[in-house]
């Protein structure tokens, strides 16, 4: 007899949230995690110590920006390296010792240790082997390397070492201008780094809608930041405190050199199956090294199931929450389902960006008849106390019927506000039921109703 119904391996939000699904839906459950202490990429060394210390930095940069004009006097703080890296620190244990509270309430078994599966049903961790039904694979990521860079996470350094550097650097240079390499050259660049980033394409956050591309880029450039874009790295040469970024500007072919106190390498991660043996359980991978799965979250192996950011899809901690949920409900023989056209995506700068469903270039290239309601914090009252009117909400509907199809927001909370056209969103509402709907005054929130209202017959404060 199996002694589990379900081992999940890795517990960072889609394995350790589909652990306690499983729990809630009465079957028995382990899960399997080699590091010390549970959460994975997101609670250890990615969402929260990235965002602990964008508020940290964000918190100086008001000090030093904006607390006189509000009449509040005095020396702006200046900065205990060791101490911010502390309060990081206390907020990581927070959290993954929460997540080792919700296991024990819930009665999940945490087998430490790293996992690997023999065959089907059966999961090794350390000498002992479990028997089990079901397996789900939650491995998740690691950085992608990049040829010609060596990382040392001392001074040439992926996210993980980028979140606890042994000082500020003087010049940080960043490959790549995705979400990584922008959240945590802010950090730095409010906390006093010369920060260049490096980029391949001529656009940063590639995917994202154009218009919001264009202005972020700008207001990070106000805010400090330099941009070399068309940028191919060649290499690195590092030695025990300084580096070297070699790269070709790829319009000319010319090469140039940068200096730098601390390279941080931010061109994107890749799934992470190492030691598991899914080669000799011939599990079918796609041609990008994730596991393919049908849209039950099944492997090729039967009784063997993946879920977050070692199968397709956006490498986002909701993404493999809500995925960890509905593999969990299907193990269950319930019917779990995701909605892939509605994952929000945020980048937790200052103005914070956030996204959801179609571009304006999608709908472009789909020949899709769109409008456009677009509404700036400039008009929002709530926003220009608060020094955090840089920034617009920009909704798209579609022409005849206003269904809402996607929402780009550049501003203040943007992070939250999405949340709403989320909801909308999932009911399949349009932007007249938006702009109906009653917005409490003063808040962010009006400027997405002004720009549902912009969809229709415009909004009231432009
Ligand atoms: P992971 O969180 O990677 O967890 C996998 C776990 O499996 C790990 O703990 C690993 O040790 C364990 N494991 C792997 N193999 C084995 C094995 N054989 N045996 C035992 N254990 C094993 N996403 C957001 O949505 N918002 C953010 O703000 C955000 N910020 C980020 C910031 C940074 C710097 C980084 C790097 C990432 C960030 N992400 C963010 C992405 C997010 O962290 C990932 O999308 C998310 O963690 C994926 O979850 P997962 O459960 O698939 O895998
Ligand atoms: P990314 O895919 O967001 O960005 C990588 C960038 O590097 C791209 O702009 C790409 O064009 C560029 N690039 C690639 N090769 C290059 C080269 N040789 N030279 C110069 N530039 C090059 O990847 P990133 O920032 O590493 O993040 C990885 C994942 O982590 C993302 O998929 C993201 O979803 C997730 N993440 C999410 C966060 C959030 O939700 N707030 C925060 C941080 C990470």
């Amino acid at each position: 007899m199996a002694n589990y119904d379900v081992i999940i391996i890795g517990s960072g939000p889609g394995g350790y949230v589909c652990a306690i699904r499983c729990a809630q839906l009465g079957l028995k459950v382990a899960c399997v995690e080699g590091r010390e202490t549970l959460g994975g990429t997101c609670l250890n060394v990615g969402c929260i110590p990235s965002k602990a210390l964008l508020h940290a930095s964000h918190m100086l940069h008001e000090a030093e920006h904006n607390f006189a004009e509000m009449g509040l006097k005095g020396k702006s703080p200046s900065v205990d390296w060791k101490q911010m890296l502390a309060y990081k620190e206390k907020t990581i244990g927070q959290n993954t010792s929460g997540i080792e509270f919700l296991f024990k309430k819930n009665k999940v078994d945490w087998l430490k240790g790293w996992g690997s599966i023999p065959e089907a049903g059966k999961v090794k961790v350390g000498d002992e082997v479990h028997e089990t039904k079901n397996i789900i694979i939650a491995s998740g990521s690691e950085p992608a390397s990049l040829p010609g860079v060596e990382v040392d996470e001392k001074v040439v350094v992926t996210s993980t070492g980028a979140l606890e550097l042994g000082k500020v650097p003087k010049k940080l240079v960043v490959i790549g201008a995705g979400v990584i390499g922008l959240e945590l050259g802010s950090v730095y660049a409010r906390l006093g780094s010369e920060v260049t980033v490096v980029e391949f394409l001529d656009v940063i956050t590639p995917g994202m809608d154009a218009e919001i591309q264009k202005a972020f880029q700008r207001t990070l450039k106000k805010q400090g930041l330099e941009f070399i874009m068309g940028a191919a790295v060649q290499k690195t040469e590092a030695t025990k405190t300084k580096a070297k970024v070699h790269y070709k500007l790829r319009k000319d072919d010319s090469e140039h050199v940068l200096d730098a106190d601390v390279v941080l390498v931010a061109t994107g991660r890749k799934p992470y199956t190492e030691g598991l043996g899914l080669d000799a359980l011939g599990l079918k991978m796609t041609e990008r090294g994730q596991i393919a799965v049908n849209g039950k979250w099944e492997t090729s192996v039967p009784g063997i199931y993946a879920i977050g950011d070692v199968i397709e899809g956006p490498m986002l901690a909701h993404k493999a929450e809500d995925e960890g949920m509905a593999a969990a409900e299907q193990v269950a023989g319930k019917h779990g389902h995701v909605n892939y056209g509605v994952i929000p995506g945020v980048i937790y700068t200052h103005p914070e960006v956030a996204n959801v469903g179609a571009t304006e270039e999608m709908l472009k290239d789909q020949e899709h008849s769109y409008k456009v309601g677009k509404f700036s914090f400039m008009g929002n009252g709530r926003a220009k106390a608060n020094f955090a009117a840089d920034g617009f909400v920009k909704i798209l509907a579609d022409k005849e019927t206003d269904r809402i199809l996607g929402a780009h927001i550049m501003g203040p909370a943007a992070g939250d506000l999405i949340h709403e056209i989320c909801v909308a969103m999932e009911f399949g509402a349009s932007a007249e039921d938006l702009a109906m709907t009653c917005h409490a005054h003063p808040t962010y929130s009006e400027a997405v109703r002004e720009a549902a209202l912009a969809c229709g017959d415009g909004p009231i404060h432009m």
